[in-house]
């Protein structure tokens, strides 16, 4: 772990929406719930879908591969506890976007 990287723009980034963003080798996924913004990885821990690419609503994203559901601030997938995704810290800084990974 380093510093805190720019991954976007606060504007980038609408409410219930996502982008994908590659940090230290990591390719994680960043949302806008309500204006608060959450990172996880965008691997989907089923078969590897793009999280990033999902819907959200609230604060679930469902995986387009399979539909498996997390939640985005604790990384917890909905089906299965035992499946999770890791989450990131996220700061705003200015207008923007910053993650630890
Ligand atoms: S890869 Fe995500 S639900 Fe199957």
């Amino acid at each position: 772990m380093g510093d805190y990287v720019r991954v976007a723009g606060t504007a980038d980034v609408k409410p219930g929406h996502a982008i994908v963003a590659e940090v230290n080798g990591k390719t994680l996924a960043v949302f806008n719930v309500d204006g608060t913004f959450h990172a996880i990885d965008n691997t989907c821990v089923h078969r590897g879908g793009p999280l990033g690419e999902g819907d959200v609503e609230g604060n679930v994203v469902t995986c387009p591969w399979h539909g498996w559901q997390f939640n985005v601030t604790t990384g917890e997938c909905l089906k299965n506890p035992a499946a999770k995704v890791e989450v990131y810290p996220v700061k705003v800084e200015g207008d923007d976007i910053t993650v630890l990974a």
